[in-house]
């Protein structure tokens, strides 16, 4: 028979055992966990979806892209001009749109009301724009700096650009054998591009590694926690976002900055 303090030493003795026990069966299944977590990623040569996300819900890109709109929907105003669709002049632009076009490189697009090739588009008169709206575009243009000496011709002075292009990202297959999958920047490429417009521009990147890894693998925003998709790590930039506002003597600053005027 124990004596009282011998069976409460026992007692504790075996408690504290039991909890070590606990912790080890603990860590051994995190290590399992985390064991299968990365053979499953290094055994696989295949994204989970190709889709960009499309498939599962919202891509991340999408998630970002809007987050950027949103912020400067009172720059959509005016006359207006969007590459591709007027999907977002019509979701962010408010009352004060006026006339909105749509540009579009080749014939096959219906809603197209321009048809051009940004790097010498002609027909586009000059300072005709308020806002120009030209997302996940640039990437397909080999001559981005005449795309861009473009752009800047058709905003009027005081006029707003909202652009936006990958820095991660896998292939888009439609867009590369349409026309060609060209670039991935950088926020210093971005700037480096765009400085010609003046002094009120701003360059931002969205996304940190596991935004990135999740859209290289076709997940969508809805399987992220807002927290993650919003944590910036400048080391991983999925998406660039600039905002060009073209200064009042917009002619003087592109002479400056080196390039010529098309028109
Ligand atoms: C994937 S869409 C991007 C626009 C769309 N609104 C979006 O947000 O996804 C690709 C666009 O690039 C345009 N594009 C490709 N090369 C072009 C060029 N050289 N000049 C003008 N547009 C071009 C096509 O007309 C097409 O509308």
């Amino acid at each position: 028979m124990l004596s009282m303090p011998a069976l409460l030493a026992t007692s504790m003795l075996f408690r504290k055992r039991v909890k070590r026990w606990f912790r080890s069966q603990q860590q051994m299944l995190r290590r399992q966990c985390n064991r299968s977590y990365f053979s499953d990623w290094r055994t696989r040569l295949e994204p989970t979806s190709r889709k960009f996300g499309f498939d599962r819900g919202s891509p991340i890109d999408r998630y970002y892209i809007e987050s950027f709109l949103a912020c400067h929907a009172a720059n959509i105003r005016g006359r207006v001009l969007e590459v591709g669709d007027d999907t977002y002049a019509r979701k962010f632009g408010g009352a004060g749109v006026g006339k909105i076009d749509i540009l579009h490189a080749t014939t096959d697009n219906k809603k197209a009301t321009i048809v051009a090739d940004l790097t010498c588009a002609e027909i586009i008169p000059s300072e005709t724009f308020d806002c120009i709206i030209c997302t996940q575009t640039m990437q397909f243009i080999y001559d981005v700096s005449a795309a861009v000496c473009t752009l800047h011709r058709v905003l009027k002075p005081g006029g707003v650009l909202l652009v936006t292009f990958p820095g991660i990202s896998q292939i888009s297959r439609y867009d590369m054998d349409q026309w060609g999958e060209y670039w991935r920047f950088t926020t210093v490429s971005a700037r480096r591009l765009f400085q010609s417009f003046g002094p009120d521009l701003t360059v931002k990147a969205y996304g940190n590694v596991l935004t990135a890894i999740a859209f290289l693998h076709g997940l969508a925003a809805e399987e992220l926690r807002r927290e993650e998709l919003d944590y910036c790590d400048p080391d991983y930039e999925v998406l660039l976002t600039v905002r060009a506002a073209k200064s009042l003597n917009g002619h003087a600053d592109r002479a400056n900055s080196g390039h010529k005027e098309s028109r």
